[in-house]
């Protein structure tokens, strides 16, 4: 039978396709690039998003951070088929989203899905942070793109205005459920519940209660989140998370009970803060054409001056100048009289214009000593090192890079090496194969150390490798903040803190080994001193005494011979 012809397109009906796509259904649709493709990963990242906002709350207020994670199972668990379109989700009702998990969507043949086990558990993540202000509370949890810290340039974990909004996006479009609030701003001022969920068409909060109530705490905040997830253990989990938080943030106390109702807590290790990382402007060196154009748009500058020395950092009077007469500019012109040829100009004067590199003090590293008491609160290992690496620059932000390893002890001898990821102090789990960090281990040459590494693999050996590298704005591959871009500066300066530890791993490794060595040949020369004392007694005719004399003169000798 002959097919029949397709009815053709035309501009007019290929524009009645046309049609705006909102932020949430964008992410709905994606939601892969916000953490959420798999139910074990959803609930690591709705946990991780909600660690991060609480330590940096507390630590913006300069407040020790006191948290509490909880994982709740709910009774009502949700056994579904491979989970539905979340982007056929979008009025977030709980009955509905059953009904597509069960298969009744599309003609779809639900028996060619795979069964999937999910359970529903509620999140909980409490902090005694500064709190959040009334009428903040909506937008930050129900609205995608809504926060903070994405216009400055500070150290910080969250960096996008997405995380919790979409942690509250992905329990409402999997189990229906409103996000729950509790907050506090001070001891003088009532608590408050609120909750919301998403409108997703809009992308805008709706408020489904907002009351006052009584809270123990005097400041803080509570989330809590239902989801369908997975709770397991291992390499990816919530636990591991958890621990490698607490080992990169050693001030931090944690209460974790995770779905059994088992308790585990971790001290903090020490009651200092970290320096609190001050905010920057842009260096010059770090933008681009499209960038320049906007900020001399968007400056309250009046002349091109002051605009230079004010929107940037490392800009003073005389590298002002500089720039301008580079440019042949003038220094009173109007910054937003300029045309592109100007602008073009502009930034290529700021390349050949010599301008010192940022400011460090907008970075707070772990530091040296605080890197090695997390790696032996966590790892039971032999020899310990920690290199802290001066400040550099990629794209014109300063960034800094530390390194730890541990070594040896009752860490397995024949497997690779394991590795612990952090930026700005958060535990980077997935996506290994694609960071920055990772690239840099594996083209570091391990064997120069003493170690055995097949070519482009981790190094094998009873290793842990941490990095964490701590910048005004790490560059992630993707909004799940889960991998650091390959920038060659970065590779560069992960490269040369490992080879500052290895080569303190190595000098451990051959000393052991000339121990070893050296015991070896003692304890062989030790097995032939009685010999020697017989040979003695017989040719001298010794008396016994003066036999076991010349053995213990002899061993004492051995004894002393040993040159460590
Ligand atoms: N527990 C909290 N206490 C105080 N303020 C908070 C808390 N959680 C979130 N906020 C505020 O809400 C804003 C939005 O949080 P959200 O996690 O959505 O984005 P972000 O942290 O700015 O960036 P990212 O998407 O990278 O996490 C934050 O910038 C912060 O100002
Ligand atoms: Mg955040």
């Amino acid at each position: 039978m002959a097919a029949r012809p397709r009815a053709q397109n035309t501009a007019e009906t290929l524009a009645d396709k046309q049609r705006e796509i909102s932020i949430s259904e964008f992410f709905t649709k994606n939601r892969h690039l916000l953490g959420f493709d798999s139910p074990a990963k959803a609930l690591l990242t709705t946990i991780k998003e909600a660690v991060d906002n609480s330590l940096d709350a507390c630590e913006e207020a300069q407040l020790a951070p006191r948290l509490l994670v909880e994982i709740r199972p709910e009774a009502d668990t949700f056994k579904g088929l491979d989970l539905p379109s979340l982007a056929d989700q979008d009025n977030a009702s709980s009955s509905k989203s059953n009904g597509q998990a069960n298969g009744k969507t599309n003609g779809r043949k639900p028996s060619r899905l795979a069964p999937v086990r999910e359970e529903r558990y509620r999140v909980i993540v409490e902090d005694n942070g500064p709190g959040i202000v009334a009428a903040q509370v909506p937008r930050i949890f129900g609205k995608l793109l809504y926060g903070s810290k994405f216009h400055s340039l500070k150290q910080s974990r969250g960096q996008q205005g997405i995380g919790i909004s979409a942690a509250g996006m992905y329990g409402q479009l999997t189990t229906g459920k409103p996000v729950i609030i509790y907050t506090r701003t001070g001891a003088g001022k009532p608590a408050r519940r609120v909750q919301l969920i998403l409108d997703l068409k809009k992308n805008e909060p709706v408020i489904l209660s907002d009351e006052e109530t009584i809270w123990d705490k005097d400041h803080g905040t509570r989330v809590e989140i239902t989801l369908t997830g997975s709770y397991k253990r291992g390499q990816h989990s919530v636990d591991t998370y958890l621990e490698q938080t607490a080992v990169a943030n050693p001030h931090l106390h944690l209460t974790y009970i995770n779905p059994k109702g088992e308790q585990r807590d971790y001290p903090n290790a020490t009651d200092i803060l970290p320096v609190e990382a001050q905010e920057i402007q842009p260096h010059p060196y770090g933008v681009e054409l499209g960038l320049l154009a906007r900020m001399l748009k968007d400056t309250s500058c009046r002349n091109l001056n002051s605009f230079l020395k004010e929107e940037f950092c490392r800009v003073g009077p005389k590298t002002a100048e500089l720039i301008l007469t580079a440019a042949d500019l003038p220094e009173r012109k109007n910054p937003k009289r300029l045309v592109q040829d100007d602008v073009r100009r502009l930034l290529d004067a700021i390349a050949v214009t010599r301008i010192p590199a940022p400011p460090t003090d907008c970075l707070s590293p772990i530091g040296d000593e605080l890197v090695l008491a997390g790696l032996r609160s966590g790892v039971a290992a032999d020899f310990y090192a920690s290199v802290t690496r001066p400040a550099a620059v990629y794209r014109g932000n300063p960034f800094q890079i530390e390194v730890g390893l541990a070594y040896g002890g009752a860490l397995p001898g024949d497997e690779l090496a394991r590795v612990m990821r952090f930026a700005n102090r958060v535990p980077l789990l997935y996506q290994n194969s694609a960071c920055a960090i990772t690239k840099a281990i594996l083209t570091s040459n391990w064997r120069s150390y003493g170690l055995q590494q097949s070519r482009g693999a981790l190094p094998s050996g009873p290793l842990v490798v941490l990095v964490h590298i701590a910048s005004v704005w790490v560059p992630f591959t993707s909004e799940s903040k889960e991998a650091v871009a390959h920038y060659p500066e970065i590779i560069k300066e992960i490269k040369l803190g490992l080879q500052e530890a290895g080569r303190q791993l190595q000098r451990f490794i051959r000393r052991r080994q000339r121990e070893k060595e050296a015991n070896q040949k003692q304890s062989y020369i030790q097995k032939y001193i009685p010999h020697i004392g017989d040979a003695l007694q017989e040719i001298l005719t010794l008396d016994a005494p003066a036999r076991e004399d010349v053995i213990a003169t002899l061993t004492d000798t051995l004894e002393r011979s040993r040159k460590f």
